[in-house]
């Protein structure tokens, strides 16, 4: 049988992810094309950005918490047995801990604490997120050691918080080593920007001329011809990588008292990478520019919420800074687009894995997982025709 030529627009998580999937099916000639590389930095590709870590935000029973739950195993595996992607459980490193170094909570061996703070507990962030923030997620029986952490260990600004075990991904690993096993399978990868679709039928070359489109160009679908998808917006993050360590602590917390947009997060990369402090989330905000208020405030609201971090100072102005960062999430109102379109003009099909907001490593493998199975079901039609 004639393999089915296969290319794929983008080279984030979500692109390397589904390449990765089908390069292991014979089947399937995968060529990944995208503006933006692994060991690229711009704002307009969110994947390098991100923490990033597995703490399901998706409501029980839609698409997005099946694609979360099936996305878990998976990066478990890799934690076990692939150290070498990048992806590690916290509160592997152990560290001196001291009550005068108390977080929101002395807990002594958490790896990843979600912390209600009590001014939250009733807002409306906190109802949007009721799920991550529930004391009975969707998600506690899929990850290992869910639990309540007791109430008398907790400071008395917190109403309530949980804990279980997760990992986080450092990508500046974890993205050129995706890169890196689909290239053993063989994917070819190309640099291209595309201005509508339809060029991505014949880029290749003529005689690879693609069978199928896969659609991974997140937030570059809000501009993409032939898609422009207006229902995709960014979701601006910004953050700052400090070389001062955690001890393998993953925290987050319900909210901030900087506004609604702003996020107080922090979690330690594997591998030397460094500790990721967020954060905020500014719906309709294209700016890729640091914000150097913006960045103070991120990192104070860390030194006072994780004593330890600062040595027990809380004192923001020693951080020791690698870099600042701004990302923008590609949020899709209504979710993910995991879906075949056939293409009127020339019979191609596409298969989008776009718009995974905030979620794009947590879904990963969970969406390339029903991308590969769209996939698959054309090659069946394909081979009737
Ligand atoms: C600060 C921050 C923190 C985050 N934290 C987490 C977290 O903890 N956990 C989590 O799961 N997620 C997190 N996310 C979200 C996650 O980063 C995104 O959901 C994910 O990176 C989206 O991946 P993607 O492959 O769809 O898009 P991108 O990584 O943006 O990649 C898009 C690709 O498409 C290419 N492309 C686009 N348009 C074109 C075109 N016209 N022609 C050619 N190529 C094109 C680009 O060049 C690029 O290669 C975070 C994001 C940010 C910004
Ligand atoms: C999630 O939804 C399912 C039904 O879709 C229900 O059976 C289950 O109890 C719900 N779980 C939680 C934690 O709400
Ligand atoms: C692709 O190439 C074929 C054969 O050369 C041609 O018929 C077709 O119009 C081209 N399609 C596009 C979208 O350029
Ligand atoms: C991807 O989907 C988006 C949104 O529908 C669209 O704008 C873009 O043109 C599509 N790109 C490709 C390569 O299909
Ligand atoms: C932290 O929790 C908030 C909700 O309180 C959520 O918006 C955000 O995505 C979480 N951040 C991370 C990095 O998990
Ligand atoms: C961060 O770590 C550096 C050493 O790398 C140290 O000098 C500095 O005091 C630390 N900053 C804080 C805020 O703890």
């Amino acid at each position: 049988m004639t393999p089915t030529n296969i290319h794929i627009i983008g080279a984030g998580v979500a692109g390397l992810t589904t390449a990765l999937l089908l390069s292991r099916d014979s089947r399937y000639r995968v060529v990944v094309s995208a503006k933006h590389m692994p060991g690229d930095y711009d704002t307009e590709y969110a994947s390098p950005w991100a923490g990033a870590n597995y703490m399901p935000v998706s409501r029980n029973g839609t698409d997005a918490s099946k694609w979360d739950e099936a996305t878990w195993p998976l990066l478990e595996e890799l934690a076990h047995n692939h150290p070498e992607a990048g992806v590690h459980f916290q509160g592997q490193q152990s560290m001196k801990r001291d009550q005068s170094l108390r977080a929101a909570s002395t807990n002594k061996s958490s790896e990843c604490e979600i912390y209600t703070r009590r001014k939250d507990a009733q807002s409306a962030t906190a109802a949007w997120f009721a799920d991550l923030l529930s004391l009975s997620p969707w998600f506690k029986d899929i990850v290992p050691n869910f639990r309540v952490l007791p109430k008398e260990d907790l400071t008395r600004d917190i109403e309530y918080a949980t804990a279980f075990t997760s990992v986080c991904i450092n990508t500046a690993i974890y993205l050129p080593w995706l890169l890196s096993q689909c290239v053993k399978n063989g994917v070819k990868f190309r640099r291209a920007t595309f201005q509508h679709i339809r060029e991505a039928v014949n880029a290749t070359d003529a005689e690879h001329r693609a069978n199928v489109i896969v659609n991974c160009t997140g937030l570059g679908a809000a501009v993409l011809g032939g898609v422009a998808d207006e229902t995709v917006v960014p979701a601006r993050g910004q953050i700052v990588l400090v070389r001062n360590e955690t001890g393998g602590r993953m925290l987050n917390f319900s909210g901030t008292d900087d506004g609604d947009d702003e996020a107080c997060y922090i979690m330690g990369r594997a591998l030397g990478g460094g500790t990721v402090i967020g954060g905020s989330y500014q719906k309709g905000n294209w700016n890729g520019q640091v914000d150097m208020d913006l960045a103070n405030r991120i990192l104070e609201r860390a030194a006072r919420a994780f004593p330890a971090l600062t040595g027990g100072t809380r004192e923001a102005k020693n951080f020791d800074i690698i870099r600042h960062g701004v990302g923008l999430r590609p949020v899709r109102e209504g979710g993910a687009r995991v879906e075949l379109e056939r293409l009127s003009d020339d019979g191609v099909w596409v298969v989008h894995n776009y718009g995974h907001g905030g979620a794009g490593y947590q879904s990963s493998y969970g969406c390339a997982l029903a991308a590969v199975k769209l996939v698959d079901e054309i090659t069946v039609l394909r081979a009737r025709l």
